[in-house]
Order: structure tokens, then sequence, then C-alpha cells
């Protein structure tokens, strides 16, 4: 497989990120938030790098890409997602491109998110925001104006409340 910025391989069973020479401060970035992360179950296991080849060492995740089933997911599925958003924007790493995750977040055994050569720290990050944006643009589950008030009120302080009422009305309303 070929990304933008790497190339993929399958070696033994697990995954082995190769980032072009020119992307090499991506390798540095991807490295530090997946070693950071690692106690979280919503990131592929760090098995190795190397960075004079410029590879990373990962898990290898089977599942299905989120884009190709959002149209259906569950409850239960949603919940894991929004949590690891939540976790993110506590920990003040912003992903990147969570408005658009369709092949980042993939489904299995458990949620995965996948790709975090362009994260970076923020002080106020829409892990959250982007996503249920996205969700919201695909599956029409409130008005526009609804989510956006919530998802004001959540970044005014990114309290647990505002979190737990954001994430109630989505599972309320998705049935
Ligand atoms: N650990 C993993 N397990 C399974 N599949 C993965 C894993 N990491 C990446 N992939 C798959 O490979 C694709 C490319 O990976 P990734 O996005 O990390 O590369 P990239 O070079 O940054 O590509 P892009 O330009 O799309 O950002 C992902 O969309 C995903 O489908
Ligand atoms: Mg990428």
């Amino acid at each position: 497989m070929r990304g933008r910025h790497s190339k993929i391989e399958v070696r033994n069973g697990t995954l082995v990120k190769k980032f072009y020479p020119q992307f090499r401060y991506n390798f540095w970035k991807e490295l530090k938030f997946l070693s950071t992360l690692q106690p979280f179950s919503f990131v592929p296991r760090l098995y190795g790098s190397d960075p004079f080849r410029l590879e990373i060492n990962m898990e290898y995740i089977r599942g299905v890409n989120i884009g190709d089933v959002i149209s259906s997911i569950g409850s239960e599925e949603l919940v894991e997602i929004m949590d690891a958003c939540r976790t993110l924007d506590r920990l003040s790493i912003q992903k990147e491109e969570m408005n658009h995750p369709d092949r980042h977040i993939i489904i299995g055994n458990r949620i995965v998110l996948v790709d975090f050569e362009r994260g970076v720290i923020r002080d106020r990050p829409s892990n959250l925001t982007q996503f249920l944006t996205y969700l919201n643009f695909k599956r029409k589950i409130m008005p526009k104006d609804d989510l956006i008030s919530m998802m004001k009120s959540y970044k005014r302080n990114f309290s647990e409340r505002a979190y737990i009422q954001i994430r109630d009305e989505v599972l309320r309303r998705i049935d």
C-alpha cells in the first residue's frame, strides 16, 4: 500500500510504515504520538522503529474502514470512537483530519485510530467536534445548529459534563 507520506508493508503479520525521506519530521511526530498513546487501546501496539530507515513497526489492525460502515455503525462503536476523541482532547493532542477519517478509523475487535503523523499539541483540540461534524454530515443525526451549539458549550471548557451531555444526546438521537 502507498500513502501520500509513506509506503505501507505487511511483514510477518505486522505493519511497517516507511516514511519518504522528505517526510522525516512526520516520522518523528507519528512515533511520538504513538508512544504517548500506548496506554490506550485505540492506537496500534508499537513494536519498534528505525530512525535511519524512517520505519515504524506496529500492530496490523484487521477490520473495516469507518468510511465503509459509517451509515450503519451502532452505539457501542460510536461510544468507543467518541471516547477515543475525548481522550485525545483531554491530552491536548489534535490528531488532525478527524473531519474526514474514512480510512483512518478501523473497526475490528476494537476501534483503532491510525495515522498520527500530522498530530499537533493544541490548547483547544477539535478531535471530538471534527468527528461529530463528520458523523452528522453522513448520518444527519440532528439539525446542524443543535450540534453547533452543543459543540460550542463543549469547547468552552472541555468539561466532562459537557462531554457526557453531547455523547448522550448523540446516542439518544441515533436509535
Ligand atoms: N496499523 C495499521 N493496521 C492496518 N491498516 C493500517 C494501519 N496503518 C495504516 N493502515 C492502512 O494504510 C493506509 C495508509 O496509512 P497511513 O494513513 O498511516 O499512511 P500515509 O502515508 O500517512 O497516508 P495518507 O496520505 O493517506 O495520510 C490507512 O488508510 C489504512 O487503511
Ligand atoms: Mg497520513
